[in-house]
């Protein structure tokens, strides 16, 4: 069984005393987790979730996913945070770099992302794009009723009806959300179109192993099988107590590090596919720590393409910071530097080496230049970027933030801060219900 390594070697010894006090409080957050018995356990349907979903629900996402990739040269996901990131992740992580400009194949879709902002030129950008082409939706929203979504899917709808005819178009949208509640919801009844549901008991950013994130994997053309698979193992993995439980390790790593003063954690990576690995994590540990006060502050970098922006902060800025590095030990493809005769970019040192020996040498010297300079580091490795460890890497990632919530003494499962600025947009927007705070905010205009 394949398994995601973590090495906090490099970290442990910032806080060692808070690494060893903290043994007996993980221990406890995880059995609050695993019991269901603490803030927030209305939403933990994620923590069961690889090992209980059903294959046919997989079948029948895969056979929507064929319909949609078979009538499809661009399939658009519209949705925003929980609802986009994971299947963005994930896309991007397996799709090669520059895949979109080799333009769609038979039988295999573009997918794209809609609703993920309020931006006039990207939506018109998009239309244009979509104009005279074949393309399907995926509308992707727990509540049903979040604006951003909404509008898009509003305007993607109405092209999609004027190109392919309303009756066709019912066939090539698909609705992701509630299984009773929410405006999508009675849209999708209503028109009729094949719908999935989003469990009640899994919160948006907990939901991307639920049909919010495996129908656009799948229409992308991934193996969800393998990325459950992988998640299931992980899940496996992280039920046994103490040592030799990653997410126990991290969980507790991070946590003693930010009562050592370490209040920010840098996700980093040396491969530009896992870009949009870290803006989930982000929102993960970002919207589930980040409340009451409290919260290290998630942020991330590419590397080594930010070490020439980023690197000299990191190096010997404020003290403050911890770096958790996302490794992967063997790339898909091998390539080698030339030999050139004259070398005069003077890097004939390194020819014929390979670009990946290089880069690990990069990450090694960087770990150590930033050890050196104050930066603990946490170190998690996977043998390569594919299904299964992605599903590792997700449920890994889940899993030790419930803890690493618990441990802050939050509830890791709710974001009510979320609401402040769509109830100022809604007011300021007149939205009808909220004529007072309308008066409110135009007053201090
Ligand atoms: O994690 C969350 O709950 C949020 O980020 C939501 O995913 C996001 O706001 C989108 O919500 P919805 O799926 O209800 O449209």
């Amino acid at each position: 069984m394949r398994s995601i390594e973590i090495n906090i070697q490099d970290a442990v010894y910032f806080a060692d005393n808070q690494y060893v006090s903290l043994e007996a409080p993980t221990t406890a957050a995880m059995n609050t987790l695993e019991q269901g018995t603490g803030a927030g356990a209305d939403f933990l349907g994620w923590v069961k979730l690889p090992s209980e979903t059903p294959q046919s629900l997989l079948d029948s996402i895969r056979k929507t996913a064929a319909r949609l990739r078979q009538n499809c040269e661009y399939v658009v996901c519209v949705g925003i945070g929980g609802s986009y990131l994971g299947a963005k992740a994930v896309n991007y992580a397996l799709s090669g770099l520059f895949d979109d400009f080799y333009g769609p194949k038979p039988n295999e879709p573009k997918v794209l992302y809609a609703g993920q902002n309020i931006s006039e030129e990207y939506t018109a950008e998009l239309e244009h794009l979509l104009t005279g082409k074949t393309f399907g939706i995926i509308v992707i929203s727990k509540s049903g009723t979040t604006t951003e979504p909404a509008i898009a899917f509003r305007i993607l709808k109405e092209l999609l009806e004027k190109q392919a005819g309303k009756e066709k178009a019912k066939d090539l949208i698909v609705a992701v959300t509630d299984a009773k509640k929410g405006a999508l919801r009675t849209l999708a009844d209503k028109e009729g179109y094949e719908t999935y549901v989003i469990p009640d008991n899994v919160g948006g950013r907990f939901s991307v192993l639920t049909p919010v994130g495996l129908l656009p994997i799948a229409c992308a053309g991934f193996d969800i099988d393998k990325l459950i698979a992988g998640a299931r193992e992980m899940e496996e993995t992280t039920r046994r107590q103490g040592p030799g439980n990653p997410a126990e390790t991290y969980a507790r790593m991070r946590n003693a590090l930010y009562q050592a003063g370490k209040k920010i954690e840098i996700l980093v990576n040396f491969n530009p596919k896992l870009h949009y690995f870290a803006e989930w994590w982000k929102q993960l540990y970002g919207e589930s720590e980040g409340k009451d006060g409290k919260g290290i502050f998630p942020t991330s970098v590419d590397f080594t393409t930010d070490l020439h922006s980023m690197g000299q902060w990191i190096q010997e800025g404020e003290r403050t910071i911890f770096e958790t590095v996302l490794s992967v030990k063997e790339p898909a493809i091998t390539r080698r530097i030339p030999e050139d005769a004259e070398n005069l970019d003077g890097i004939n040192y390194i020819s014929g080496k390979r670009i990946d020996e290089v880069n690990k040498m990069a990450e090694l010297g960087t770990k150590m230049a930033h050890v050196d300079g104050g930066v603990p580091n946490i170190h998690i490795t996977i043998d390569k970027l594919d299904e299964h460890a992605l599903g590792q890497l997700i449920y890994f990632f889940e899993k030790a933030c419930g803890i690493s919530g618990y441990l802050l003494g939050v509830n890791p499962f709710n974001q009510p801060g979320v609401e402040a600025y769509k109830k100022n947009m809604f007011a300021l927007l007149e939205k009808p219900g909220y004529e007072e705070a309308t008066a409110k905010i135009k007053s201090r205009l």
